[in-house]
């Protein structure tokens, strides 16, 4: 009984500093019905912001039945917080092949912090049943050099050139 409970904290300690796997953590609340209206997640201020130290902080909405930009850019090998709520029901975030795996809650923002090693594309299906429409909702990123990333306008940052 020691022994399996020594091998299974094991394995959790390993897999949060191998992998960067944790539970979420962030208790944060935002009134659903008006955050289309005013504050940090108004349409314009979604998508990729890069910051001061020149990390990356990316705002989403996840909504019936689409993640709003369904398509966004990223560069590589640079810290990136994903900042994300839900107007109306609860759904999933999820980035196949990254640790970036969260429930969107309404009322409470989800952050998630990742870096991406390398380019790729990335499928961003939405986890949680949330209605009849909900194998629909999915969206992609793509992740480019970040030489690329600098160059683009923040609109064309929620552009995806090959979808
Ligand atoms: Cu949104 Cu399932």
């Amino acid at each position: 009984m020691c022994l399996l409970l020594a091998v299974m904290m094991t394995v959790v300690v390993v897999t949060s500093l191998a992998h960067a796997l944790h539970p979420p953590s962030n208790v944060e609340t935002i009134d659903p019905l008006s955050l289309h209206l005013a504050g940090e997640f108004v349409e314009n201020n979604l998508g990729a912001a890069v910051e001061a130290d020149g990390s990356v902080t990316v705002r989403l909405l996840a909504q019936q039945y689409s993640f709003v930009p369904d398509c966004l850019i990223l560069p590589a090998d640079t810290p990136v917080k994903f900042r994300i709520t839900s107007p109306d029901v609860i759904h999933g975030f999820l980035l196949v092949g990254s640790n970036v795996n969260t429930m969107v809650v309404p009322g409470f923002v989800a952050e998630v912090r990742t870096r991406f090693a390398a380019v790729g594309d990335f499928t961003m299906p939405c986890h949680e049943f949330c209605g009849l429409a909900h194998h629909d909702m999915w969206a992609h990123i793509e992740v480019v050099p970040k030489d690329q990333f600098s160059q683009l306008r923040p609109t064309q940052r929620r552009r995806c050139a090959t979808h």
